[in-house]
């Protein structure tokens, strides 16, 4: 990889792999684009940067020989809450934004990463140590399109020999960029409330397990994997790569060690709720770890102690 472009750069996974990536590679050569540019101006005016829809395939086409791109960070996607609220729409971006990014990426020689989810899953899928390859009929909108998405990416590579890669990614927990209309927000939310007001209202079950990824864990999983020696790769595309697996119970426990009074109660969204049953209480990722040597740096606990303290620092 030396000429990459991030498409869908200021999201919740673009903000900060387009940060890993740009520290890595150098700015010049990690090219953004996004829908929107007035949010995250570091990221705006730090490198090459082209407001563009992720659809636009001939603007795409233009930056990507200009730029002499590589290799695509697919990263423009709407996250499974969302997307029940208006699902024509959560395809259309999800579905003709990869097939824009591969079409390109076929006729200019790039790799493509792009990122699946646990949402891949539904209910008849095997709940615990999930294994790579099994059952996948989800229930939700979101992992329709990631399943498809999934499939198109191995098609490609089948098909056309386009360098398609990509990881599952559970729920992703960050200090930095807020998500957004996804089903594992509140892992993340509990932490602005827990230093702020001590109480969280939480949206799921207290019982609700969910594979969870601290944001560091999931930039350095879309990094090596593109990196990855392609030889050793059995299965390229949505690898599941776990890392933590917990339920809003056990995370305010882990929260309490640090803020003593912090207390937590449950007001359950059903559509959120559904959702998170019909995904896997915890993956096994023996392939990841196998075929490109994944590790995980944090736990639930260095996590918590990470999260509660960059918050509490930044709060002065
Ligand atoms: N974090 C995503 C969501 O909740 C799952 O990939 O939608």
């Amino acid at each position: 990889m030396k000429n990459i472009l991030v498409v869908g750069s200021l999201g919740q996974l673009g903000s900060e792999i387009a940060i890993g990536l740009r520290r890595k590679y150098g700015s010049d050569n990690v090219v953004l684009t996004d829908i929107r540019d007035d949010v995250n101006l570091d990221l705006v005016q730090g490198g090459p940067f082209y407001k563009m829809d992720s659809r636009d395939g001939e603007k795409l086409l233009e930056v990507v020989k200009k730029h002499k791109i590589d290799t695509i960070y697919h990263l423009a996607a709407i996250l499974s809450a969302t997307a029940e609220r208006n699902p024509q729409r959560a395809w259309d971006i999800n579905m003709n934004g990869l097939i824009t990014s591969l079409e390109v990426a076929r006729q200019e020689k790039c790799a493509v990463f792009t990122p699946s989810s646990i949402g891949a899953f539904g209910p008849s899928t095997p709940k615990q140590y999930t294994p790579q390859d099994t059952i996948q009929r989800p229930t939700s909108i979101y992992g329709v399109s990631k399943v498809a998405g999934e499939l198109l990416c191995d098609y490609y590579y089948h098909k056309y020999d386009v360098d398609t890669r990509g990881v599952r990614f559970p729920g992703v927990i960050s200090n930095m960029t807020p998500p957004g209309g996804g089903t594992t927000d509140y892992a993340v939310d509990i932490y602005y409330a827990a230093v702020e007001k001590h109480h969280y209202e939480c949206f799921l079950r207290s019982d609700t397990y969910l594979d969870m990824i601290y944001m560091p864990d999931a930039v350095k999983a879309a990094i090596q994997v593109m990196e990855a020696n392609p030889d050793k790769l059995r299965h390229r595309n949505a690898f599941n790569i776990a890392s933590m697996s917990f339920c809003p119970e056990e995370q305010a426990a882990y929260i309490r060690n640090l803020i003593p009074d912090f207390t937590i109660g449950y007001d359950i969204d059903p559509v959120k709720q559904a959702i998170a049953d019909s995904w896997p209480d915890c993956l096994e990722d023996y392939a990841a770890r196998v075929e490109w040597g994944w590790e995980p740096d944090y736990d639930l606990e260095s996590m918590t102690e990470d999260m509660i303290r960059t918050i509490q620092a930044r709060r002065g």
